[in-house]
């Protein structure tokens, strides 16, 4: 009879940065339960470990899993390093479905042959051949979601069937879902969507019938009491283990010394000290993930609004990657000096020790799943500003289940103008319910710092997740 203590588990994760996280830190509490984990990953985090993280080696031995560090292995995705995988995603995706797919296969076969690992747990974009090659092999397969369980709920219920579902063309059309508030077509993941590129839709078909056919575990990055009736609305079709947030404990308030970021990018941390010298609560922190690039109509609204706020802020804009210089977005001219001393502008930052700060008031955020959960998990009330993927749900969700934030109001395709930035800016920091929306913050944090501890509901679900690799390996062996 297998025992928690010889569970290993390999973690199967997509190159990005709002992937490689969550997956780094859901590896840490298994690993805090007993489990041994292999991170399988491409070579571009490698790299990326070694050019911006302090890190001298990847180089893994069983020492190291006795020790109870993370084992990680990697392979290569067909593409050169400074390939820019975010802009050219079909190439990328395509790149990862064939040549990637293959080094892949042959890599977990072989790390499958030196240990007996009880489950393969998946990010669902990189499905492809990972089904087949676990039924090969005789593993069990999870999905790790990075995303709420509401878009993981409106997702299974279209691609699956289960629901009705208005015309998909008309933003305006609206629908109700169990679990979930009355959603717009414009609130639903833009994956969904007819006009989304079709290689990205397939992905969830393949999902949704993976979830109906081999994959035994969903585990989501969110809260049980953050989603409640959602989570229970989908008990009876594809349940979800809910064992977020996945975040460093230090912003929760616990274990200070524990920071589970990589980053993918060179972070300013000159960016704290700037921060140390502001009053608590005073600075609108901007940044919109690893993916999004903004137009220059966008750069320069913000740019406006935060000009006329007369608040200080720290915004992030991502550098472009060599080669793609010539396409970086420019700040409107002069708006550094108009705005000396009360901005900072920085090209990338290590974002839950800027979150942790005290002198954030809040966040502007695009609504991706990592920066939503990092910002609730510290307590920072939102701005959401989406743009497409799973981010308009998000937004929905911060608004109409979380309350600790506003959203921006602009139409599909169209530009936030900088009247309604600065209205956001102007009710989440002076207005009427800026109170009530920072004490729901403070309320949320509450909520994930609970989940986590012994006992906590996320923590009771990664026990019995480990539990269930328990009974489903002796059943196997039996
Ligand atoms: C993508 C999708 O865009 C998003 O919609 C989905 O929910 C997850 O996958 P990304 O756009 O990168 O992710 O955003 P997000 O999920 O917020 O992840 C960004 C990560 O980068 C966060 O962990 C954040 O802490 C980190 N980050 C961001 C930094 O460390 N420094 C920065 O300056 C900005």
């Amino acid at each position: 009879m297998a025992t928690i203590e010889e569970v290993s588990v390999m973690i199967v994760s997509n190159a990005s940065q709002g992937h490689i996280n969550p997956t780094l830190r859901f590896a840490k509490r298994l690993i805090s339960k007993g489990v041994h984990v292999t991170i399988v990953t491409t070579q571009l985090v490698r790299d990326r470990m070694l050019k911006y993280n302090n890190v001298t080696s990847t180089n893994t031995n069983s020492q190291n899993s006795q020790n109870k560090q993370i084992q990680f292995e990697f392979f290569s995705d067909g593409l050169s390093l400074d390939f820019d995988r975010e802009k050219n995603t079909e190439i990328f995706i395509n790149s990862m479905r064939t040549t990637g797919s293959k080094n892949m296969s042959s890599l977990i076969t072989n790390l499958a042959k030196t240990r007996d690992y009880y489950c393969i747990i998946v990010d669902p974009v990189l499905l492809t051949n990972i089904q087949n090659l676990a039924i090969q092999l005789e593993i069990p397969v999870a999905f790790l979601w990075m995303q709420p369980c509401a878009t993981f709920s409106i997702s299974y219920r279209y691609f699956s069937n289960i629901n009705s579902f208005p015309n998909l063309d008309d933003p305006n059309e609206k629908v109700e879902l169990p679990g979930l508030p009355l959603l717009k077509v414009r609130d639903f993941p833009t994956y969904m969507l007819p006009s989304f590129p079709q290689h990205n839709r397939q992905i969830m078909v393949d999902m949704c019938q993976a979830c109906d056919n081999n994959v035994k575990w969903v585990l989501a990055n969110t809260i049980y009491e953050w989603e409640e009736e959602c989570v229970k609305s989908m008990s009876n079709l594809s349940p979800v283990y809910t064992i977020g947030p996945l975040v460093s404990e230090f912003i929760l308030g616990e274990n200070e010394k524990n920071n589970v970021s990589m980053n993918m990018w060179n972070a300013e941390d000159s960016c704290i000290d700037w921060l140390d010298n502001k009053p608590n609560s005073s600075v609108i922190y901007i940044a919109f993930g690893s993916i999004i690039e903004l137009k220059q109509k966008e750069v320069d609204n913000i740019a406006m609004a935060l000009k006329n706020s007369k608040k200080s802020f720290l915004w992030v804009i991502k550098p472009k990657l060599k080669g793609y210089e010539k396409d970086a977005t420019k700040l409107p001219i002069g708006f550094l000096e108009e705005t000396n001393g009360r901005g900072l502008v920085v090209t990338w930052c290590q974002q839950e020790k800027v979150l942790s700060h005290p002198a954030l008031a809040c966040f502007m955020t695009h609504c991706g799943w990592n920066s939503t959960v990092e910002s609730v998990s510290s307590g920072v009330p939102l701005i959401g500003y989406p743009f497409w993927l799973d981010q308009p749900t998000i937004a929905k969700i911060i608004v109409k289940e979380f309350g600790n934030g506003v959203t921006l109001n602009f139409e599909v395709n169209e530009v936030p103008s900088v009247e309604e930035i600065e209205r956001c800016i102007k009710e989440i920091m002076d207005g009427p319910n800026a109170k009530e929306i920072k004490n729901k913050a403070i309320e949320m944090k509450e909520i994930a710092r609970k989940a986590l501890v012994e006992g906590g509901s996320s923590d009771k679900s990664i026990d019995q997740f480990v539990k269930d690799l328990v009974h489903a390996h002796n059943f196997a062996r039996a």
